[in-house]
């Protein structure tokens, strides 16, 4: 068997919310097909950890690199080809309310330089068929049902086919059985294209149901299922 590539790898990283170090030698790898969990109490630094990873958050030392891009060197200007190598997915959708399902997802697709027509209508389609809401294609996000919401959320993530999915507590605003539904569909994904997926979750229930890779920030740094397992 090869060795999967790594999509995401840091080593020696320190992650500051202003002056505040929020994690500290920060070291882990994350590789093609893997799915990770990242959980930590509230404040641990979940959300600042995926905000490097997805160029909302500077880091300025160690080594950082995602999809191929180094984050110690990235630019304002790079953010946006970064972005596209990453699908990244949050607990409140973050869908644009004033355009039906398949107007957010063209709207992505103009914006990161698609421009051929039919191209662009058989990529919508085959998200919308992927993440299983072919059917919802003309209705507005607030004709849709949290979890299709999120499904729609999950489609635009994937509208570029990255390497990686970030996922900040995308169970969040779901109840348990929606829930699992996301879950399955992530690990479907992660599974059936390649994609890692790495996802800050609250839900130990989703853990047990769900289990993967486990990485837990506590009292400043970022320990790994592995190190858990040391320490025990
Ligand atoms: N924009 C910001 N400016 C300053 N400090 C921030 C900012 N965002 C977060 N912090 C601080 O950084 C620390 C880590 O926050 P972060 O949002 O990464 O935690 P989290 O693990 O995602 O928590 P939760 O489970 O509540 O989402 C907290 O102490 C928080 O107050
Ligand atoms: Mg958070």
């Amino acid at each position: 068997m090869t060795d999967n590539k790594a999509v995401i790898s840091l080593k020696d990283v320190s992650i500051f919310q202003q002056d505040n170090l929020i994690l500290s030698d920060v070291q882990f790898e994350i590789k093609e097909s893997e799915f990770v969990y990242l959980i930590g109490s509230t404040g641990s630094g979940k959300s600042s950890l995926l905000k490097v990873l997805y160029g909302e958050l500077p880091i300025h030392m160690g080594t950082a690199s995602i999809a191929g891009i180094d984050l110690l060197k990235l630019k304002k200007s790079g953010i946006p080809k970064l972005r596209r190598q990453l699908g990244v997915v949050f607990q409140d959708f973050q869908l644009l309310f004033d355009r039906d399902v398949h107007d957010n997802l063209l709207f992505v697709l103009k914006a990161t330089g698609w421009k051929n027509k039919a191209e662009i209508e058989a990529r919508i389609e085959e998200v919308l068929d992927l993440v299983g809401i072919k059917t919802k294609s003309h209705k507005m996000p607030f004709e849709l049902s949290g979890g299709e919401q999120q499904r729609v959320a999950i489609a635009r993530a994937l509208l570029n086919k990255p390497a990686i999915i970030l996922a900040d507590e995308p169970t969040g605003n779901l109840d348990p059985k929606t829930s699992d539904d996301i879950l399955t569909l992530l690990h479907q994904i992660c599974k059936q294209s390649n994609t890692a997926v790495l996802m800050a979750t609250h839900d130990y229930r989703i853990l047990d149901k769900f289990p993967a890779e486990i990485m837990r920030c506590e009292a400043g740094k970022l320990r790994t299922d592995k190190l858990l397992k040391e320490a025990n």
